[in-house]
């Protein structure tokens, strides 16, 4: 594992201080970021920043707000992020482009970088899952091609779960 992976991943164990659910979400996504990385180029720091930090407002929102809605987790992550960051020594432009995609990840369109793409269809590939009924292939399809914004997420996305759909028509 490289370096500054390693140091995000300890930050934001500990930052999240023994709550599994959102330190293996963060795994997850970093997990998709990096096999995104692999397919789409991009800049390592950033993708890696971004994925494991982009929900680090999670706490401050539930704390300040009562909820933990996206809209919270955009306004409350960034600057928990711009703190971490800078402690790990990232340069200033990287810690504004981090905290920039940060402060949009449950909103796209209007950072339109391929990093921002990343971070966005990794998020996605793990919350796929929990958002929609997994069940319902044709409608999966559907909203595979409306959501993802790389063409590496959307393959992904498709041999993750449409699986079973392909699999049928290989027999
Ligand atoms: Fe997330």
């Amino acid at each position: 594992m490289n370096d500054t992976k390693v140091a995000l991943i300890q930050a934001m164990e500990s930052y999240f201080n023994g709550d599994t659910k959102r330190i293996d979400h963060a795994h997850k996504v970093t997990d998709y970021a990096e096999k995104l990385l692999e397919g789409e180029g991009g800049n390592y720091s950033i993708v890696m920043g971004a994925a494991v930090l982009h929900d680090i407002g999670i706490h401050e929102a539930e704390r300040k707000h009562g909820s933990n809605s996206g809209k919270f987790q955009e306004i409350e992550g960034p600057p928990i992020a711009r703190e971490i960051l800078a402690k790990l020594e990232f340069e200033a432009g990287q810690v504004n482009e981090i905290c920039e995609i940060i402060a949009h990840h449950h909103s796209p369109g209007k950072i339109t970088t391929r990093n921002f793409g990343m971070l966005y269809d990794a998020d996605w590939l793990v919350n796929l899952s929990d958002e929609y009924n997994i069940k319902d292939q044709q409608k999966l399809e559907n909203i595979i091609d409306r959501v993802f914004l790389t063409q590496t997420g959307k393959a992904l996305a498709r041999t993750i779960y449409l699986k079973d759909k392909s699999q049928e028509i290989l027999r």
